[in-house]
């Protein structure tokens, strides 16, 4: 990162943090709105509803839009989750998470003496999972959508050829990537140049996929021209995706996480999403406690959620995994007495150390760049969607011929037991690699309830801090009463077991808290480069309107009406 982004970024968050006290307030809208990474993207949504369109049409319309004006982690080669709520108070969510190829094997990424072999399962062609957001979005459509598909297409057709303007946080990311791309590829990709803000990125190659998608559907993207040259290019490049795999592709249906939290009910997603299950374990690990006489962001604040996260991921990193796949005892590690135990070892004089904490013992076995997008229509629907390539670009294979940039989700599954990945995160069996199985997420695009309404849309990216930044938001709003912009500007932290610290965004805490957390033996880790997620969420207010959160840490931003 570049010193003047760095000296940008403590200057953004110094001045949140001497803000805190002061209410920031959001875009305001009467009916609808969009909140995405790029206002193109925004707009192209926010113009399909007023169109007429629902919350389904603007989210096939922002997610294509996505994939060409923020290729970092805007997809059609990558997957995600959505949750979605009905006007008439119906939930439920769709998993659109890659899988393993057919021939994935667990020990893919181990050299002969069993070691993992560094990047491979991060750089290049072997590092990439079966896409699912092409399956996603036309499963959403065929399910709910109103409008022709190919008029929700075409607004991204239109601006991957017309071309976008790349921003300064765009220029440097592609920049940044820029050797990554080289080193992969075996030509030089429409990605590579020497960026600067206000140049113009044409992506002719992805207009025409775009176009097959169109004009073809599903099968415009798992069968025929893209699909062949999708395959060949990977064969070329050492991987192992074949047609059958892009094929036998399906996104599911799942029964989404759905809990309490005091006067409010939560809906998240379910596995191979760990985001529901963990969100559900700390907030109900917090719910006993008063926090009207604890300060936000103050040392008690920090201990607690520090306390409650150790333990949910300990958990995370032992029992879950894709529940296609692995037995997982959701209903136990979500019981509120087997929490409530597992907060028993939590003192407010010191800090239990990880080593002393590991899975929890339940009962039985009953029968983990990324974007977010959140969307309220005019008819009082709701959906809430993460969706990522895993890190910036993927696994930086760029499709010759076909324009679009190939996920690095692989990564995402525990290589060897204990070997953390790319976000520190450590596994076991129940997320190591099989054939066809769906690595285990960390998204947490989520839906708040009060009293039967609609109350709040929100969701981040930020791999392993994708659960702790949804969290920290919901309690801003629902125990500090701040407004959703608020909610978003407000500094974060970070805690996920291993490693034992305590990750804090960049001058965002006081020193006195710091040092009281030292003194109780927490470790802290403050980089000047460090930001913990980007959180594009809404919230309604009490007079019905709608109050957008779009991250100043990015470029996202709200569109509405
Ligand atoms: O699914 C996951 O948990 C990760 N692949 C998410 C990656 C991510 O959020 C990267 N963004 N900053």
């Amino acid at each position: 990162m570049k010193a003047y982004k760095i000296l940008f970024l403590i200057t953004f968050l110094s001045i949140l943090n001497g803000c805190k006290k002061e209410k920031t307030v959001g875009l305001i809208t009467e009916k609808a709105m969009v909140v995405s990474a790029r206002e193109e993207a925004s707009k192209i949504g926010s113009a399909i509803l007023q169109k007429g369109g629902n919350a389904y049409d603007a989210m096939v319309a922002t997610h294509f839009a996505l994939a060409v004006v923020y290729p970092v982690a805007g997809n059609i080669a990558g997957g995600g989750f959505m949750v979605y709520r009905n006007n008439d108070g119906t939930k439920g969510a769709l998993d659109f998470r890659e899988k393993a190829p057919i021939t994935a094997h667990k020990d893919m990424y181990l050299d002969s003496l069993g070691n993992v072999i560094e990047n491979k399962s991060v750089l290049g062609a072997f590092a990439v999972g079966i896409p699912g957001s092409v399956a996603g979005v036309f499963e959403v459509h065929k399910k709910f959508g109103t409008l022709p598909i190919k008029d929700l297409i075409q607004p991204a057709i239109d601006l991957a050829r017309k071309g976008i303007v790349v921003t300064e946080n765009q220029a440097d990311d592609l920049n940044n990537a820029t050797e990554r791309f080289k080193k992969v590829n075996n030509y030089k990709t429409v990605f590579e140049n020497n960026w600067k803000a206000g140049d113009i990125l044409k992506q002719e190659e992805l207009a025409q996929t775009l176009e097959r998608i169109r004009d073809f559907g599903k099968d415009g993207f798992y069968k025929g021209e893209t699909a062949d040259l999708l395959v060949n290019y990977v064969a070329e490049l050492g991987g192992i995706i074949t047609h059958e795999d892009l094929e036998k592709y399906e996104a599911i249906w799942r029964k989404p996480i759905e809990f309490s939290y005091k006067d409010y009910n939560i809906t998240s997603m379910t596995l191979p999403a760990s985001g529901g299950i963990c969100l559900a374990q700390i907030l109900k690990s917090v719910e006993p406690f008063d926090l009207s006489d604890i300060e936000h962001n103050s040392t008690k604040y920090i201990q607690l959620l520090t306390e409650a996260s150790r333990r949910s991921y300990a958990d995370r990193a032992h029992y879950l995994g894709d529940i296609d796949f692995v037995n997982v005892p959701i209903d136990s590690l979500t019981d509120e007495n087997y929490i409530n135990n597992r907060m028993k070892s939590f003192s407010w004089d010191k800090a239990t150390p990880s080593s002393e904490v590991s899975q929890g013992k339940i009962l039985g076995y009953e029968s983990d760049e990324t974007t977010h997008y959140s969307i309220v229509d005019q008819f009082g629907n709701a959906v809430s969607v993460t969706t990522t390539l895993n890190t910036g670009y993927g696994s930086k294979v760029v499709v010759k011929g076909a324009g679009f940039i190939l996920n690095n989700e692989m990564d995402d599954f525990s290589s060897k037991p204990g070997v953390p990945n790319v976000y520190g995160l450590v596994g076991s069996e129940a997320n190591s690699i099989a054939s066809e199985k769906r690595m285990l997420s960390s998204m947490t695009p989520t839906i708040v309830e009060k009293d039967g309404k609609l109350k709040m849309v929100v969701g981040t990216p930020g791999g392993s801090t994708i659960i702790t930044s949804v969290l920290q938001n919901i309690l801003n709003v629902v125990e500090f009463d701040m407004g959703m912009q608020e909610s978003v500007n407000q500094p974060r932290f970070h805690h996920q077991w291993l490693p034992d610290v305590i990750r804090m965004e960049p001058n965002g805490f006081d020193e006195v808290s710091k040092n009281k957390l030292e003194s109780l033996g927490y470790e802290i880790l403050e980089r000047n480069s460090l930001i913990i997620g980007r959180v594009d969420a809404i919230l309604v207010l009490p007079n019905g309107k709608l109050e957008a959160g779009a991250d100043k840490r990015g470029d996202d931003a709200a569109v509405g009406f």
